[in-house]
């Protein structure tokens, strides 16, 4: 069949009727939120790392763009050893982002044009340099200042060897051992991050009630909400017992068990218990917070990132006393074929439903492979470990970006809430070539680079494709090289670009607006073959065709299509959305 020559956009198409708006309230049920990583976004001193000025400058850009709410990861104090998720002062911007003045500016002009503006809040460990924790050192054993913590003695004959067996998400030990005032070794403490990351004792009451405190703190700056770092991790496992199956190459998703869904028609797996994910105390802290947000006028958020599988037991975060919606990393992580994905999207609507609580979809954040390049990978996808120069199985790029587009069409149509992390929308590819002696993450160096970690999806992204560092800075300074080939991606090449991966998130988040798809029931379609995902939520039928021969499409108007579409065919790896012919 005859293709046309190329995408339609959204000014060949006409214009939708509305036949839907979005509820007054309860705004995050439907939401699309945008994920800005602060020290990549856009850097308004020219010191090569983004700030809260450069964000402010380029909100407009997001306004056009469709989102709904903006989710800023850390700006607060912070030492940069796990990228200002090692915070030292929760309640201050740090000098290289800017100064509180300069987060009210910016949630004021986010506020101006209708955006929402969610905050991180990382409670499961804070930077050593946090005040507490140099308290804590500076003090005994068994004292108060160490009770914020988790410090305990080591086992064997000098207590040289770790409390426990635990592993650090970014690799090597979960514990480090301190040294006394008078040289001796002391006391280890745990961290399931890097050791510039103590975790906090949730049984202690002060550690709740100084979150409560710095709640407040951003809620009365007028904030909407918050995304919680870790939330599936906070309670460990009374008398931090040593984890039967440890890991090995590092998780957060449990006993090793992958987050990918379930084959069709096999039993649920067995929960994987590990003394800390997804402990039952979590809970309780999420009730607390609860209570607080809903204190507030207009409606606050909490966001929980918790790689929890099955998806039944990630509901329990968002039972209508707790948060208001989880990441879905089962979705992330689910692969581009479509009984995977037919599945995991029945599972999540049904999980998520089930508690009362929208599904959220989402497919890139900065933590994992980007989709442009993860969706292509000729090897298992290396998760958290990321890849680079020597990793087996690189991806395609051509088929990286047709599929991540396809992706994005088909996850932006779904019920429920969307998050897009920045540079997605201008079909950025993960930076595989970083040289060493550039990369920041703890990861690289705390397994001695044999994992990348995931500098690769944090790179400043591009704006103009003629300025200096494509308008990241107007000094050329970046803090980590950007690869030659994204200027033909830059943000003003794309914007007005027929078929640009730009325009077409812009397309898909105005029509999904204009025919209430947040808002929408979806329905399964029968009679596509196995590798389509078929689905109609109101007025609009989705069709996305994961597999290698081109289907047949039923008679409609076209709305949309990640591809050019032929006259009655739908081409492999692309998907469309249609209003069908009564
Ligand atoms: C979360 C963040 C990640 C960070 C980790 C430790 O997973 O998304 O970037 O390294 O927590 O705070």
């Amino acid at each position: 069949m005859a293709e046309n020559p190329r995408p339609k956009t959204p000014a060949d198409l006409p214009a939708a009727e509305p036949t839907a708006t979005r509820p007054a309230d309860e705004w995050w049920r439907s939401a699309v939120i945008y994920q800005i990583y602060p020290r990549s976004f856009a850097d308004g001193n020219g010191d090569g790392m983004g700030d809260m000025s450069g964000i402010t400058e380029r909100l407009d850009a997001l306004a056009e763009l469709g989102v709904d709410a903006v989710w800023l990861s850390p700006f607060y104090r912070s030492p940069q050893r796990d990228g200002g998720y090692d915070v030292a002062d929760y309640c201050d911007v740090d000098p290289i982002f800017g100064t509180l003045g300069d987060f009210d500016r910016m949630r004021e002009r986010a506020h101006g044009f209708g955006l929402k503006v969610i905050v991180d809040l990382v409670p499961n460990h804070t930077s050593s340099e946090h005040e507490w924790f140099q308290q804590a050192l500076a003090s005994p054993e068994g004292s108060p200042e160490r009770a914020r913590y988790i410090f305990r003695d080591g086992k064997g004959k000098n207590g040289d060897v770790p409390p426990n067996n635990w592993e650090s998400v970014f690799g090597g030990a979960a514990w480090t051992r301190t040294v006394n005032a008078d040289g001796t070794p002391g006391q280890w403490y745990l961290h399931l991050f890097d050791s510039s990351q103590p975790d906090l004792d949730w049984n202690n009451p002060e550690v709740h009630a100084e979150f409560v405190r710095i709640l407040r703190f951003w809620l009365d700056r007028g904030v909407d909400g918050f995304r919680v770092d870790v939330a599936h991790g906070l309670v460990k496992a009374d008398g931090l017992p040593d984890f039967e199956k440890p890991l090995t190459g590092g998780s957060m998703g449990g006993a090793g068990v992958p987050l990918t869904p379930e084959i069709e028609g096999a039993a649920e797996p067995e929960l994987p218990s590990t003394p800390y994910w997804a402990q039952e105390g979590v809970h309780e802290i999420y009730r607390e917070w609860r209570r607080v947000l809903d204190e507030y006028e207009g409606d606050r958020i909490l966001v929980a990132e918790a790689w929890v599988d099955p998806l039944t037991k990630l509901a329990d975060w968002v039972r209508p006393d707790e948060m208001h919606q989880a990441f879905n990393f089962v979705y992330l992580e689910t692969p581009w074929e479509g009984p995977a994905l037919r599945r995991v999207i029945r599972d999540s609507l049904d999980a998520f439903g089930g508690v009362g609580a929208p599904s959220t979809w989402v497919l890139s954040n900065h933590d994992v492979v980007r989709h442009a390049s993860r969706l292509a990978l000729t090897a298992e996808n290396p998760q958290g470990a990321g890849i680079g120069p020597n990793s087996e199985g690189k991806p395609i790029p051509e088929v990286g970006i047709r599929r991540a587009r396809a992706a994005s069409l088909l996850m932006l149509a779904l019920p429920g809430s969307a998050y897009v992390y920045q540079g997605e929308d201008l079909g950025l590819p993960e930076v595989i070539d970083l040289p060493d002696e550039a990369r920041q993450d703890p990861t690289w160096y705390r397994t001695g680079g044999e994992r990348y970690g995931r500098d690769g999806c944090r790179v400043p992204i591009p704006w103009e494709a003629a300025a200096p560092a494509y308008g990241f800075s107007h000094t050329g300074e970046s803090w980590l090289p950007q690869p030659e080939e994204w200027a033909e991606l830059a943000r003003d090449v794309q914007t007005g670009t027929p078929g640009s991966t730009l325009e077409l998130y812009r397309a898909a988040l105005r029509l999904r607006r204009e025919h209430g798809l947040g808002i929408g029931r979806l329905e399964e379609l029968d009679g596509y073959p196995d590798d389509v995902v078929a689905v109609r939520i109101g007025d609009v039928t989705v069709i996305a065709n994961t597999g290698e021969t081109p289907i047949e499409l039923p008679a409609g108007e076209l709305l949309l299509s990640s591809e050019p579409v032929g006259e009655a065919a739908l081409a492999p790896d692309t998907t469309i959305w249609l209003r069908l012919q009564d």
